[in-house]
């Protein structure tokens, strides 16, 4: 029996759950031709989420080109990466011929080169030593594209653009070429995934605000607590081993619902009752904890090692305590922690490099449920 849980991956299918709601806000928004922003800490499912809502939306007739921006660490590269997901996505499999691809491509100031690759597919390369402002001139050609298949084939588009952050380290021009480009496509939805938050909220609010006015924002938050708990029973049930009610209680009570987290708690709790033939109990649930803390040690050393002194006290403080009232005296006082200007300078970078999130009612907490188990162990011993 294999393990019904999954996790470090996108999931879909048997392996993903709920999100309903999200669903169909984003199907209806893209068919809609709305331009979308999901934020949220990484591993929480964004894109997981948006490629189950882009699987619904080509039985639709939707047509979706997908890119990544952490595999375009440059402008070529970003060329190639949009030319393959523009041809995979938006062209019809029985034109998927060389010939038609290039005659697709043609109008490109810089066109690429078409390689045949051993399974059949394509890919896309740009001569990375082109005049900068061919390939500038390339990207916008690429983006502009989507708008013609649109009206072409009368059909819908949608760009989903994963780790939009990136962009910014791409080069800081990007967002104002392409807010330029896909205001005037009204049949395209442009869908932008990002979990740097405070780089995304940025990225939308200030250094280009029309993006931000363009994109309606969807905030996605930990899987609800019923949806959760029914599947990890059903999952338990479908591979026939057991957990009894209160042990799913006492998982989603840890991660608190975190998507990522409670997947890889459950995935040690269900190798336990295989290999040993027991019940997930409560107990079990704890020595699968104490098994992904380990799992997890290295990781979290090697975060821990990089941090100051006062950034350290100040997660121990989050991890052990409840993250409220962090400027107080009696809190810093309690904990140790000196000035308020000096813990908000250490909440500044911890937020920057994801490891804290700030809620708007100004409650912080770190997000990664077995750094924080991890922190706190750390403390108490
Ligand atoms: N809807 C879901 N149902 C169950 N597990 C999920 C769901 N969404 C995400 N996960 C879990 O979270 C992990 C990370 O998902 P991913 O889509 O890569 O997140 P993100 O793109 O936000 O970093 C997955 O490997 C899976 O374990
Ligand atoms: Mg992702």
């Amino acid at each position: 029996m294999t393990n019904p849980f999954r996790y470090g991956k996108v999931v879909s299918g048997e392996y993903f759950t709920d999100r309903e709601g999200e669903l169909t806000e984003i199907e209806s928004d893209v068919l809609n031709g709305q331009d979308l922003v999901v934020i949220s800490p990484r591993r929480y499912g964004k894109t997981s989420l948006v490629l189950q809502a882009a699987e619904h939306l080509r039985k639709r007739d939707v047509l979706v080109a997908y890119i990544d921006l952490f595999r375009s660490p440059a402008k070529d590269k970003l060329a190639e990466r949009l030319a393959a997901a523009i041809h995979e996505g938006l062209i019809p499999t029985h034109e998927r011929m060389l010939q038609r691809a290039a005659d697709f491509f043609s109008s490109l100031p810089v066109r690429p080169k078409i390689v045949l690759k051993p399974d059949g597919s394509y890919s896309f390369e740009f001569d990375a030593s082109p005049v900068t402002r061919d390939i500038d001139r390339t990207i916008e050609g690429l983006l502009e594209i989507l708008a013609k298949v649109a009206s072409d084939r009368k059909r819908r588009v949608a760009l989903i653009l994963d780790e939009f952050q990136e962009v910014m380290s791409i080069d800081p021009a990007l967002p104002g070429v392409m807010r330029s480009i896909f205001q005037n496509q009204n049949d395209v939805s442009h869908v932008f995934l990002g979990s740097k938050r405070h780089l995304m909220e940025s990225l939308f609010s200030h250094k280009s605000e029309a993006l931000y006015r363009m994109a309606k924002p969807v905030r996605l938050r930990e899987i609800a607590e019923e949806d959760f708990s029914a599947f990890i029973g059903e999952r338990f049930r479908a591979s026939g081993r057991r957990i009894v009610p209160e042990a799913i209680g006492r998982i989603l009570a840890i991660t608190e619902r975190h998507p990522h987290d409670t997947q890889e708690l459950c995935y040690f709790a269900w190798a336990i009752a295989d290999a040993e033939g027991v019940a997930v109990t409560p107990e079990v649930v704890e020595q699968a904890l104490s098994q992904v803390l380990d799992a997890e040690d290295a990781r979290c050393k090697e975060l821990w090692d990089k941090l100051s002194p006062h950034r350290r006290l100040v997660l121990i403080a989050l991890a052990i305590g409840n993250g409220e009232g962090v400027f107080s005296q009696a809190y810093r006082l309690k904990n140790g922690l000196g000035p308020a200007s000096t813990v908000q300078k250490s909440l500044k970078y911890l937020i920057q490099e994801d490891i804290v999130e700030a809620s708007p009612k100004g409650k912080y907490r770190l997000s990664d449920t077995f750094l924080r188990k991890w922190v706190a162990q750390l403390a108490s011993s």
